[in-house]
């Protein structure tokens, strides 16, 4: 049994994360500030479970604070979620999101290397590509960005190669994760968004529930089938077992490694919308309207890395991500506000 520290496990893909971990026996240590989520996914999670997190209610920007937490716990690898991401947000107050996530960041490789605690994953983004040169995206292709949360995670990338190289001794996996969507099986868990969502998913059941009238489908004229937009959608759950799986396999993969978390499958927006309103039963409303700013036509992976360096490979498809995305929005149309169970 190992300890794992999960910076941000409070979160949406955290939770899940913590889920899995607990259930594959490992022990776990939380560390999030609550900026973006609940303490409550972390109590559902040990219900469902049976088993206990041990979490810290604390800012990584707390260096000391930080070092506390190595001190407690003899952390053998991390996974590091923590981070503010939300892409429009990040375009008007970038000096908060150069701060938190490189700050967040730089304090946890400190502390870290000052604990010999040299193992760590880290979530990073496809928004790395930023407009693709070619798809299916493969890992070695050009990484360029349009955004300050973009510039976030390449920069975080290129912190995590130097020091790799300086010390050989680091295992770093940085996992590029699609679009993540879906929930728990159990509708417990899920994806919990503050105000008005501005992702795909958490939209179009915001409409299935009846909080917003219908979905805006930004731009009919893209180069795809339908001219909607094309995304590489991954299920929560396998997102989380990817990282499970890189845990396992980081010992065998030396100094700092990129791989791809995604499907190797894309789907347009319409095809998205026909799903999730085959789960609800009724047609989901929508109208469509001009592109959205910075928008992309086309993303999504080509996942053999994933398959060959970790022996992951997703085998949830979009029925199911809008069945278990479903099940968790009917039952909590407020997310955790909605009980306090
Ligand atoms: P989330 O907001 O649900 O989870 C992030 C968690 O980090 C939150 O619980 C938040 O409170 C915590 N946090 C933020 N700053 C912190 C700080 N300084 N100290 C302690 N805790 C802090 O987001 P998520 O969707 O679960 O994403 C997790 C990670 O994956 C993020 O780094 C995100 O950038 C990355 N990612 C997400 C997506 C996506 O579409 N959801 C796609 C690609 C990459
Ligand atoms: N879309 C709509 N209407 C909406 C929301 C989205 O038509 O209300 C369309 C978009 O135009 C796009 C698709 O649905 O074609 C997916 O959009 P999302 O906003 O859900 O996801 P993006 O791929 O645009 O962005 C996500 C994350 C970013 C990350 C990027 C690349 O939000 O943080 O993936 O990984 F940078």
């Amino acid at each position: 049994m190992s300890t794992i520290l999960v910076t941000g496990g409070a979160g949406y893909i955290g939770s899940h994360t913590v889920l899995e971990l607990l259930n594959a026996g490992q022990r776990v240590v939380v560390v999030d500030n609550l900026d973006n989520s609940s303490a409550e996914s972390l109590r559902r999670v040990e219900r469902i479970t049976g088993k206990t997190v041990d979490f810290h209610l604390l800012d990584l920007l707390d260096r000391a604070g930080l070092d506390l937490v190595f001190k407690r716990h003899q952390i053998d690898a991390v996974i590091h979620f923590a981070g503010l991401k939300a892409v429009g947000e990040s375009v008007q107050q970038p000096l908060r999101y150069y701060h938190n996530n490189l700050g967040a960041t730089l304090n946890l490789l400190g502390a870290m290397t000052d604990a010999g605690c040299k193992t760590l994953v880290f979530s990073s983004s496809a928004t790395v590509y930023g407009d693709p040169e070619r798809i299916p995206i493969v890992e070695d292709q050009a990484l360029r960005t349009t955004n300050p949360y973009g510039a976030t995670k390449l920069m975080i990338e290129g912190i995590c190669r130097d020091l790799a190289i300086a010390d050989p001794a680091w295992r770093i996996v940085l996992l590029r994760y699609f679009n993540p969507v879906g929930a728990h099986i159990s509708g417990e868990i899920g994806e919990d968004p503050r105000g008005v969502p501005s992702n795909l998913m958490p939209y179009l059941m915001q409409v299935a529930v009846g909080k917003l009238p219908k979905l805006t489908i930004f731009g009919n004229d893209w180069p795809t089938e339908d001219g909607t937009g094309v995304r590489d959608y991954i299920h929560v759950v396998d997102l989380a077992l990817g990282h499970l799986a890189a845990l396992a396999k980081a010992p065998t993969l030396p100094g700092c490694t990129a791989i791809n978390l995604g499907t190797g499958t894309g789907t347009s927006v319409l095809a998205m919308l026909h799903a999730a309103s085959r789960m609800v039963g009724r047609l989901l409303l929508y109208l469509f309207s001009q592109r959205r700013a910075g928008d992309i036509g086309i993303c999504y992976s080509d996942a053999t890395r994933a398959k060959q360096l970790l022996g992951w490979a997703a085998t949830r498809g979009i029925d199911d991500m809008c069945a278990d995305h479903w099940r968790w929005q009917s039952r909590n149309p407020d997310g955790y506000a909605t009980s306090t169970r």
